[in-house]
């Protein structure tokens, strides 16, 4: 946990910000895998921790925005949880520890919350994502789906811009990321499973305390964009995709991909199409910085992209035009990047439409860049992903091809021989910075092509 005084100033901060009113902010339930009592690992909500800081099931924080009084509500363990659980601190003294005075039991949320509601004050809170917590909200309320978009914009605002202590968090994670990577890599050997290396990479992040951030991806079929299959046995000839990173003990998250050649050695059609997308990773890092706007970047990401597939003869014509008209997305069918922070896509639950978009900057509707979940101005402070690709999709080949798009800039004879490719993709994660940008991490995973192989072989 951060010292008390982070959550009191992020809770004045958000009462500030707010023109009214009740702020409910409701933390996760454990929830059950195969029997009540089994459990998932436990993952608490991302806007409680952020406000309330407490890592633990069965609490919800409560903000009067008029009279700024705060409160937790949560029960005190019994001695049947003391037998099986340990002792554990009461409500008053986890409530102390984020700087909050007043704590009650759960039970008593629900009269004040009608209370509240008879002299027709709101009550704010976010769009819940668990059927547990849409039930207990219409327990509570009475009404359903009717999240409070000022609070929304108000989280947003503030979970967006990372203070210090949370960009140290994110580079702890990323160093967790960047263990995973080179353990990956060592691994892409032919022979070798795929679900073995996934395990394997899962468990650097476990062992660390923490978890993986989303389910691994990790495949040499890389043109799936997120396969979680782990069947195959790695050949050689292929390249294996892995997109994986580690969530940290504060919960803070990393994000990377990194994609090598099975047994060490591209050959120079991988390495002609692997340095094609490294240069788009790189000309991201080195335009992204404060008042552009990450659709800007994806733009000028997909002409790098389409200017090298052009000389590679795959593509033809004016790039600008051919971006324009989005025959680039037949490669590169997803955007650049998103947010990152205590969420991989961070505060993905709030609405992407308020995280990645604005009045100023609308989304793109255009196969592909409308898949782009951060377009907006940057700020100093932002965690976004810079995670381009190049993909020889054989099923969107063939569709394209029949239906005659883009014929202007797209080779298909020469597509046609790249449908065994694959696909490759390289992630990073960046902070924007005053001036410009930096690559989060001690040290950025291998990612040059002598990199690459130097870690493999080693
Ligand atoms: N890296 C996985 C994702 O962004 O969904």
């Amino acid at each position: 946990m951060f010292d008390k005084s982070v959550y009191v100033n992020r809770r004045k901060q958000l009462i500030d910000k707010m023109s009214g009113g009740l702020v409910l902010i409701l933390g996760n339930e454990e929830a059950p895998a195969n029997y009540p009592s089994n459990t998932y690992k436990f993952r608490q909500d991302s806007s409680f921790l952020y406000f309330f800081g407490l890592n633990m099931p069965g609490f919800a924080g409560l903000m009067d925005v008029d009279s700024g009084d705060v409160c937790l509500y949560g029960n005190d363990v019994d001695m049947d949880d003391i037998i099986w659980m340990g002792p554990q601190p009461s409500v008053k003294d986890l409530a102390a520890s984020v700087g909050v005075t007043c704590s009650a039991p759960f039970g008593k949320l629900a009269g004040v919350l009608k209370e509240a509601i008879s002299h027709g004050r709101k009550i704010h809170f976010l769009p819940p994502y668990r059927y547990h917590n849409m039930l207990l909200l219409e327990d509570l309320l009475g009404i359903k789906n009717y999240s409070s978009l000022e609070l929304i914009k108000a989280v947003v605002a503030l979970r967006s811009v990372k203070e210090a202590c949370e960009i140290e968090q994110i580079n702890l994670a990323c160093n967790i990321g960047y263990e995973m990577h080179v353990a990956a890599m060592k691994h892409a050997l032919p022979g070798q499973k795929e679900q073995y290396i996934a395990g394997l990479i899962e468990g650097i992040a476990a062992s660390y305390g923490s978890m993986v951030s989303f389910p691994v991806i990790l495949s040499q079929n890389g043109e799936t964009l997120h396969n979680h299959d782990h069947s195959k046995t790695l050949t050689v000839g292929r390249m294996m995709l892995t997109d994986a990173g580690a969530e940290n003990n504060m919960n803070y998250c990393s994000d990377f991909t990194r994609t090598v050649p099975v047994g060490g050695r591209f050959d120079q059609r991988q390495k002609d199409v692997y340095n094609i997308v490294l240069a788009c990773n790189n000309k991201a890092m080195e335009i992204a910085r404060p008042g552009v706007t990450y659709q800007y970047v994806h733009l000028e990401v997909c002409k790098i992209l389409a200017q090298g597939l052009k000389d590679l003869g795959l593509m033809k014509g004016d790039v600008n035009a051919a971006v324009a008209a989005g025959a680039h997305a037949l490669f590169m069918p997803h955007g650049l990047g998103h947010m990152m922070g205590l969420d991989v896509h961070d505060m993905e639950d709030l609405g992407q439409i308020y995280v990645g978009y604005d009045d100023e900057t609308r989304p793109i509707d255009q196969f592909g860049t409308s898949s782009l979940r951060m377009g907006r101005k940057l700020q100093p402070g932002f965690v976004v992903t810079d995670e381009p690709g190049c993909y020889f999709i054989p099923a969107l080949i063939d569709q394209w091809r029949e239906q005659g798009l883009h014929k202007e800039f797209l080779v298909y004879d020469k597509i046609e021989t790249y449908k065994d490719f694959g696909g490759i993709r390289l992630e990073d994660d960046i902070l924007i910075t005053e001036n410009g940008c930096k690559c989060m991490g001690d040290h950025r995973a291998p990612i040059t092509v002598e990199e690459v192989e130097n870690t493999i072989n080693g």
